[in-house]
C-alpha cells in the first residue's frame, strides 16, 4: 500500500510518501520526501514564533504535496494513496492544527482513511530508517530502553514489548534541547543552538585534549578563558568551569536542566559582568555545558538498563544528532545490548518517521482508524 505522512508539530513542514511491503517484517520504500525548514524565519526571535510557523506551514503544505506527487510520479491518479499519516501531537497546537485540517481535506478528496501519529513514537522508529530511502523494521530484543531526547522532551521510555510504552523517567523542567537552546542564546549563538554548542565544544574538546597530550601548550595556544577562579586547575595551567550535573544521584530516572541553564546565566554574569565573551571563553562554556548535560543523560540510562535489563537501547529526537551523546552512548553499548541510533537526517524532525510510526499503527491495530472528525491537536500527549 502507499501512505502519504504529514509533520508539522514545530518548525518543520515535511510530507513523504511511501510504498510499504509486508506486515510481518514490514519494508518501506520512499517514493517521495520534501521538506521545508523555517530557521531562517525564526532566528531573528531566538526560538520558534508559533503565529509564524503556523502560517509557513500553511503556505508551503501545497506546495510540498504537488512535489512530493510529482516525484512519486502519483500526480495524475485521483487516488494516489490508500492512506495518510499524520502527526497529531505532542507539539504546538496551531502548528499540529494546519497539518490535520490539510490531511483531512486530503482524506475527503481521496477516500482515505486518516491515521494519527503521535509524533514522539516517530521519533522512536526513526531509529529503523537505512540510508537511499529504506526503512526495514527488524525483530528488537526487549525489554527496550528508548532514550528521548529533544527541544520539548527528555525522557527514559521501557518497552516490555514492542510499541508499548512506559515512561520511567523524564525531565522536571526543561527539556535537554531547549537548555542547549537557551545557552546558546546566552552565548550569542543562533538558533537552534544545538549544533553551534555542540560543533564549539567539539573543537575545544579536541584542543583540551591536545594539551592534556602536550602537544600543545596552552599558553602557546592561546585559549585559557581569563578571569576565571571557581575551578581553577594551576597544576596544568588551565581553567575548568564547573557546572552542576542536576539530579544525577537521585534514585528516580528523572532529569532537570532549568538548574543547569541558570548556572551558566551566573557563571556568565561572575566571568564577565559587562556580558561580552569572547570566543575562547564561549567555547569553555559549550564544552563544560555539554559534558554537564550529556553526563546526566548517559548516566540515568546506564541506571536504567541495569534495573530493567534493557537488551536494545534506543536514542531519539533532535539531540541524538549530538556527536559527543552519540560517542558516550557507543562507550556504554558493550555486546550486552544493541545501541539503536537514527542516521543524522532522521535525528530532527521528519516526515518519514511518522510514515513508519502510521504504519505500524495501522497493521497493529488490525487496520481500524478513528472518524476524521475525531482527530484532534493534543499538544501535550503523552506516549
Ligand atoms: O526533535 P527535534 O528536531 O524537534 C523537537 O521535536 O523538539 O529536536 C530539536 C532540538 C533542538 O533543541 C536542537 O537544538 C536540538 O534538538 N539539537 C541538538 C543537536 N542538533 C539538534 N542538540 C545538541 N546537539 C546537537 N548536535
Ligand atoms: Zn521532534
Amino acid at each position: 500500500m502507499k501512505i502519504l505522512s504529514i509533520e508539522t508539530s514545530c518548525d518543520d513542514t515535511a510530507i513523504s510518501i511511501f510504498e510499504v511491503r509486508g506486515t510481518a517484517k514490514p519494508s518501506f520504500k520512499v517514493l517521495a520526501n520534501n521538506s521545508n525548514s523555517q530557521i531562517n524565519i525564526h532566528i531573528p526571535y531566538g526560538g520558534v514564533y508559533p503565529v509564524l510557523a503556523k502560517r509557513e506551514h500553511a503556505k508551503n503544505l501545497p506546495i510540498l504535496l504537488e512535489a512530493s506527487l510529482k516525484q512519486a510520479k502519483l500526480e495524475k491518479k485521483s487516488k494516489p494513496v490508500d492512506a495518510i499519516a499524520v502527526t497529531y501531537g505532542p507539539g504546538l497546537e496551531m502548528c499540529l492544527w494546519e497539518g490535520i485540517i490539510f490531511a483531512k481535506d486530503l482524506a475527503k478528496k481521496w477516500g482515505v482513511p486518516i491515521i494519527p501519529v503521535n509524533h514522539m513514537e516517530g521519533h522512536v522508529v526513526s531509529v529503523f530508517g537505512k540510508h537511499k530511502g529504506k526503512f526495514l523494521i527488524p525483530k528488537v530484543k526487549t525489554p527496550i530502553l528508548s532514550l528521548l531526547v529533544s527541544g520539548g522532551h527528555t525522557q527514559l521510555v521501557l518497552s516490555k514489548k514492542f510499541m508499548q510504552y512506559e515512561i520511567v523517567g523524564e525531565t522536571l523542567d526543561d527539556a535537554v534541547g531547549e537548555a542547549f537552546d537557551k545557552v546558546a542564546r546566552m552565548l550569542d549563538l543562533p538558533y537552534p543552538g544545538g549544533p553551534q554548542i555542540s560543533k564549539m565544544a567539539e573543537i575545544e574538546r579536541a584542543a583540551k585534549k591536545q594539551i592534556i597530550f602536550g602537544s600543545l601548550s596552552p599558553r602557546a595556544r592561546g585559549a585559557l578563558p581569563l578571569g576565571s577562579s571557581a575551578c581553577e586547575t594551576p597544576k596544568n595551567d588551565c581553567f575548568s568551569f564547573a557546572l552542576p550535573r542536576p539530579m544525577l544521584h537521585s534514585k528516580d530516572f528523572n532529569f532537570s536542566y532549568a538548574g543547569l541553564k541558570t548556572a551558566v546565566l551566573y557563571l556568565i554574569r561572575k566571568i564577565a559582568p559587562d556580558g561580552k565573551l569572547d570566543y575562547k571563553t564561549k567555547s569553555a562554556i559549550a564544552l563544560e555545558f555539554e559534558n554537564a548535560a550529556i553526563e546526566c543523560l548517559v548516566y540515568k540510562t546506564k541506571k536504567a538498563i541495569e534495573k530493567y535489563g534493557a537488551k536494545t537501547l534506543m536514542v531519539a529526537g533532535g539531540v541524538a544528532a549530538n556527536r559527543h551523546l552519540r560517542n558516550e552512548m557507543s562507550a556504554l553499548g558493550g555486546k550486552k545490548i544493541k545501541l539503536l541510533f537514527p542516521t543524522l537526517e532522521l535525528s530532527g524532525d521528519n516526515s518519514l518517521m511518522i510514515g513508519i510510526a502510521g504504519y505500524l499503527n495501522y497493521i497493529k491495530n488490525k487496520r481500524k482508524v478513528p472518524k476524521p472528525a475525531l482527530i484532534k491537536a493534543t499538544g501535550n500527549l503523552r506516549l
